[in-house]
């Protein structure tokens, strides 16, 4: 069997599968039944000075019968003292020597950093996390996210711990950023053994249009909170890739950002995390979702041949290139699979109003028709259809050429003036603006194959 323990920046923990500082972290009783369960680590819920929350905390954005495809809070650090928190540490680690217990912090003066610091590592915590994350509330007094938005505060705290701590320290970063290398450079500055990224993107997530208030709404009124959960995981992984990448920042990454499957999990790993944490599909579903992360970690590792979590970290960074540097010559278009095709036209649609005009019904049947010379391979009739495997994008290449902008360029070939010829876009047909309206329409567009062969559409075709 696979081995999927991790030793991460120095966190022992037998599997990559740590839940996120958040509500789920927030006792020891929840920590021992996630152990129970399963998880490898927990990342408590941040101490500091307990904070006053407010109730309703939680806002959700609900897609079609998706629930909770993005989740929104506005709740702060831990309101528990911080000596409950301090015992309940104690307690799991008696319990669980073996799992990761990773206190996450957010104070305010360097003496409070080093106070906290030493009570965390003596409570038998494994590490420690500083959240220079939180995006709401605690950044309007100067900490999380206010932290993480200014490098140079960021590396001079992390000086003021790495003064003291004799535990692996995580810098968890925001996204609410331009450049997410900054502060992780900033970490690496500071003296940090590990970044973990991201914590929840600034946001709200709706607005009540009878009360005319913001979601979560408090008494009438709301306010900005954090967005995380699976609409969130696109943002994540470009971070994580973009760490990853940066030659500068050599640290080990915790992944962190809509993580809800094995499969997810993997993705993060892929770009170079080599721990991962989940938040909200533990608030969601609660911990019983281990099972199936870790059997299908396991199953992937076995089908890939991977021994060690560590076989695959990164594994996609080398796939993983500025736009520049990608083949123009590689050319796919749309093939539908008229066997699998239930009629429904939304690819005719989809191409006629918002691509190229490459798709035409066809008398006599519902399945449509890709008009080859027009198809651009932007993938989007793939997307849309329904079937899975219904409309794939075949290679229409011969695999010889290799041409890059980058190239290009050096070789001057790019267009450079407005109405150059070597534009793209030049060599694509596209229909007379008129022909969107009336009778000229099904005169002359291709969608309308009853007036049409694909001759005509070919000799519109600029070769
Ligand atoms: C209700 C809630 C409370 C959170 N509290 C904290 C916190 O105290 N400290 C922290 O570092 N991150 C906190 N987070 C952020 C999560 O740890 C995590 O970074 C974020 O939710 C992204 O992961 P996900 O997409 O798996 O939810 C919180 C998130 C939620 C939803
Ligand atoms: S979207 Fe797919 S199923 Fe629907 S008509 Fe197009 S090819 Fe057929
Ligand atoms: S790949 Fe794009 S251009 Fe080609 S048929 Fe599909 S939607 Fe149209």
């Amino acid at each position: 069997m696979p081995d999927l323990s991790i030793n991460f920046a120095g966190i022992k923990s037998p599997n990559p599968f740590w839940l996120a500082s958040a509500p789920p972290t927030n006792s020891g009783y929840q920590v021992m039944k996630a152990f129970d369960a399963g998880w490898g680590g927990a990342v408590w819920k941040t101490l500091g000075v307990p904070v006053v929350n407010v109730s309703s905390r939680y806002g959700s954005v609900n897609y079609r019968d998706k629930r909770m495809m993005g989740f929104n809070n506005i709740e702060l650090i831990s309101d528990r003292p911080l000596a409950d928190n301090l015992r309940e540490i104690e307690e799991v680690k008696k319990r669980f020597p073996h799992h990761a217990v990773i206190a996450s912090l957010m104070v305010q003066s360097r003496q409070e950093w080093h106070d906290i610091v030493r009570d965390a590592e003596n409570a038998g915590s494994d590490g420690i996390e500083l959240n220079f994350g939180c995006p709401h509330g605690m950044c309007e007094r100067g900490m999380g996210s206010a932290v993480g938005q200014e490098p140079e505060v960021l590396q001079t705290i992390v000086e003021w711990v790495m003064e003291v701590a004799r535990i692996p320290v995580i810098v968890k970063l925001t996204p609410n950023i331009s450049d997410i290398t900054e502060p992780a450079l900033a970490a690496r500055r500071g003296g940090a053994n590990a970044i973990s990224l991201i914590n929840t993107i600034q946001s709200i997530v709706g607005v009540d249009l009878d009360s005319f208030a913001p979601y979560p709404i408090v008494d009438g009124q709301g306010s900005n909170g954090g967005y995380c959960g699976p609409a969130v995981k696109p943002i994540a992984l470009n971070m994580v890739k973009n760490c990853a990448q940066h030659p500068g920042v050599r640290l080990p990454i915790s992944g962190i950002g809509g993580i809800e499957t094995w499969r997810d999990a993997v993705e993060h790993i892929l770009l170079g995390a080599s721990s991962v944490q989940v938040c909200t599909a533990a608030m969601h579903y609660g911990f019983g979702i281990i099972r199936e992360m870790t059997s299908g970690l396991e199953q992937y590792m076995l089908e890939k041949n991977f021994h060690t979590i560590y076989d695959m970290v990164g594994r996609a960074l080398p796939n993983v290139k500025p736009w520049e540097e990608l083949n123009l010559h590689y050319k796919v278009t749309a093939h539908i699979d008229a066997a699998k095709c239930i009629g429904c036209q939304l690819c005719y649609t989809a191409c006629e109003d918002g691509a190229h005009q490459a798709i035409r019904l066809q008398a006599g049947t519902r399945t449509p028709e890709i008009i080859d010379e027009n198809c651009v391979g932007c993938n989007l009739c793939s997307l849309v259809c329904p079937v899975e495997q219904c409309i794939t994008m075949e290679r229409r290449d011969d695999g010889t050429r290799h041409q890059t902008w980058q190239q290009r360029t050096a070789a001057h070939d790019i267009p450079t003036t407005f109405n150059d010829e070597r534009a793209g876009g030049r060599h694509h047909w596209v229909p007379e603006p008129a022909a969107a309206l009336g009778k000229e329409r099904d005169k002359t567009l291709p969608g309308k194959a009853r007036q049409y062969d694909s001759e005509p559409v070919k000799q519109r075709v600029r070769e």
